[in-house]
């Protein structure tokens, strides 16, 4: 009885079949469960990606330093720690502006991204222009644009000045557009 039931009729073939189906349907359970996974690790980061863009950020003041260092009518690149209400949550992140003070004793700070499509752009201290260095929009001390595909001149930061020490808020806008619309 035992050789008859260890050896049918067809050998490895007839065997062979449930074997190989079922590994195939265990390969379809994993990758089912990898995909469940994957989705559920997703739908979070998904969700952490959109939010702030539909949940407008509480952006507050930040204290940036004293005025009396800038020189005037030259731009300077200045570092700071942005603080941004989420909710419950403050987030803490480095930010960067160019500050130009005003012959007047004013500050102007522009964002210090493109807003053509959102690089990163200097200020050529001798050509006296910033320059972005993505596609080549050029903009003049006040924030014009002088060439370059920039569909709108520099974005200005709402900025204030209060005993010597520059204030900004740090907002974001949308990249290409003719005006300055916040994100
Ligand atoms: Fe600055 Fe295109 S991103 S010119």
């Amino acid at each position: 009885p035992m050789a008859a039931r260890d050896a049918p009729p067809d050998g490895a073939l007839v065997t062979s079949a449930p074997v190989g189906t079922r590994r195939r349907f265990f390969a379809w359970v994993t990758k089912s469960a990898m995909g469940v996974i994957g989705v559920g690790l997703a739908v979070p980061l998904i969700g952490y990606a959109v939010a702030p863009a539909l949940k407008r950020r509480e952006s507050s003041w930040n204290e940036i330093g004293p005025i009396d260092q800038l020189p005037a009518g030259e731009p300077e690149q200045l570092e700071f720690v942005n603080s941004v209400k989420d909710g419950w949550r403050t987030a803490s992140v480095k930010k960067v502006v160019w500050a130009i003070k005003q012959p007047a004793g004013t500050v102007v700070v522009f964002s210090p991204i493109c807003p053509h499509l959102g690089c990163g752009f200097r200020w050529d201290s001798d050509d006296k222009k910033f320059k972005c260095p993505c596609h080549g929009s050029v903009y003049d001390v006040t924030g014009k644009v002088l060439d370059g595909p920039a569909p709108r001149p520099l974005d200005v930061l709402p900025s204030k000045v209060e005993q010597g020490r520059l204030w900004v808020t740090y907002k974001q806008y949308k990249s290409g557009l003719d005006r300055p619309v916040e994100l």
